[in-house]
Formats: structure tokens, sequence, C-alpha cells
């Protein structure tokens, strides 16, 4: 039976990468609709590459489900139209040649028409503080900038689902508090990777703590946040 009040639902994922190392050991985790879940673990638990599965750009031995649909070979693209993903690192992410065609990408490929296009990448680039960069290649921003315009680049569209590896890593302050408002104006459903414990307690109500590949516990953030024993066992 298809739960749809569910957004994103992982059950008993088993994924090696092709050196053998295993990344994820059955991991289970459900995202309702609107849910806000947070994603912490040490370096290595896994939480990357648990991303990287919700859009299919791993595949590992296990089920996963995104906005009821089995995230099969044949649904990708479908879902792929509804996950805006946010990598760990933006040198993985950004590929066009110029900021505006990077943050402009996904509304094309949307289909929306050349003044919508326009008038999308101008909102999301004010959004995330980097107007005026347009004609700047993406190689040569600084860290955080590149940060900002991956950010920038799935705003863009009107995910149902925005999947955020670090959102907020390699942000100065001021960036981070108007990453963190932004995201908490939001109506789409979050799940967020993060070692931004502060992030993790102003915008997700429930967490999942991954490590060394398994989930060792899920429960809701304040809960979790105020046992500093376990976060210490856990090396966070
Ligand atoms: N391309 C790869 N090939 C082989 N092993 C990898 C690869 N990428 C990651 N790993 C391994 O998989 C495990 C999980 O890595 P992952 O990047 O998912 O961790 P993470 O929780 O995101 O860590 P961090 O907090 O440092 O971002 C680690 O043991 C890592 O060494
Ligand atoms: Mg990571």
């Amino acid at each position: 039976m298809v739960d749809t009040a569910l957004d994103i639902e992982v059950e008993d994922l088993t994924f090696h990468y092709p050196d053998g190392t295993l990344a994820l050991e059955g991991v289970s985790l459900r995202v309702p609709q609107g849910g806000r879940m947070a994603l912490i673990g040490p370096n290595g638990a896994g939480k990357s590459t648990l991303m990287l599965h919700l859009n299919g750009l791993l595949r590992g031995q296990g089920t996963i489900k995104v906005l009821g649909q089995e995230l099969v070979e044949r649904n990708i693209g479908n879902i792929r139209r509804h996950v805006g993903l946010v990598f760990q690192n933006p040198d993985d992410q950004l590929f066009m040649p110029s900021v505006f065609d990077e943050v402009a990408f996904a509304a094309v490929n949307a289909g929306y028409d050349t003044e919508e296009v326009r008038r999308r990448v101008s909102k999301a680039l004010d959004t995330v503080g980097m107007s005026g960069y347009e004609d700047k290649h993406p190689t040569n921003l600084s860290l955080g900038q590149k940060k900002r315009i991956s950010i920038a680049s799935v705003l863009v569209t009107d995910n149902r689902i925005l999947v955020l590896d670090e959102a907020s890593a390699g942000l100065d302050p001021a960036g981070r508090r108007a990453i963190i408002a932004l995201l908490d104006s939001l109506n789409s459903t979050l799940i967020i990777a993060t070692h931004d414990l502060d992030l993790v307690r102003q915008l997700c109500r429930e967490a999942v703590v991954l490590k060394e590949g398994k989930v060792v516990r899920t429960g809701p953030t304040a809960e979790i946040l105020g046992d500093a024993e376990f976060l210490r066992s856990c090396g966070l």
C-alpha cells in the first residue's frame, strides 16, 4: 500500500562502494510530507552516501520511495523533477560556464519560458545574496559563494523535497543565518545532513543519527541533542 503522507521512505538500504567499503547497512527512515529531518553523525558515517541515494545517483540494495513512487529506473526522471539536491562539495555540483546558466539549468529543464527563467534566477540569486555574479564562472568563486550558488540552483524551481548535504558549511555567519531563515520559510520537505547542531535545533524537529553506516537513533531533535553522553559516544 502506498502511504501518500510520506515523502521519503527508505527501507533496509545497504550500499557498498566499488572498493568494497560498506557505507550503509540496513538503513531505514521516513520523512512525512512537509517534514524536516536532520541527518547527523560523525565523519564517514554514511550521511552523504545516503543523500546521493535519494535521487538515484547511487543505487543500493533495499527500497526507496519518494513521493510514493519507488525509486527505480523508470521513475528516476520524474522523481528528480521534485527533488533538489545540494551536494556537500559544490565542485561536484557546479558544471555550467556561468553563474546564470548554472542557476537557470533546472528552470530551463522544467520548461519555463525565457522571461520566467530570468525572473526565477534573479530571485534565487537575490535570496542567497549573489545578485551581480551572473556572468562569473562558478569555478572562480570562493567556497562559500559556490555553496550559495549550489543552493540557488535548487531554489530556482519549486522542489517538493530539498536534500541538503551540509547546507551551512562554508557560509559566513550572516550567510548561514540567512540560509537557515530561508529554509525555515519554505514549505518543502527537508532532509539535511549536517554537523551544524544549532541549525538542526532551529530547523528540524526530528533527527536520525548515523554511525558506521547504521541508524543508531531516531527521534525528536530536542531529546537527541539533549543527550550529551549519547552525542559524545557518536563523536558529536
Ligand atoms: N567514492 C567512494 N569510494 C569508496 N568509499 C567511499 C567513497 N565515498 C565515501 N566512501 C566511504 O563511505 C563511508 C561513508 O562516507 P560518507 O561520505 O557517506 O560519510 P559522511 O557521513 O557524509 O561523512 P562527512 O561527515 O565527512 O561528510 C566512509 O567510510 C567513506 O570513506
Ligand atoms: Mg558527507
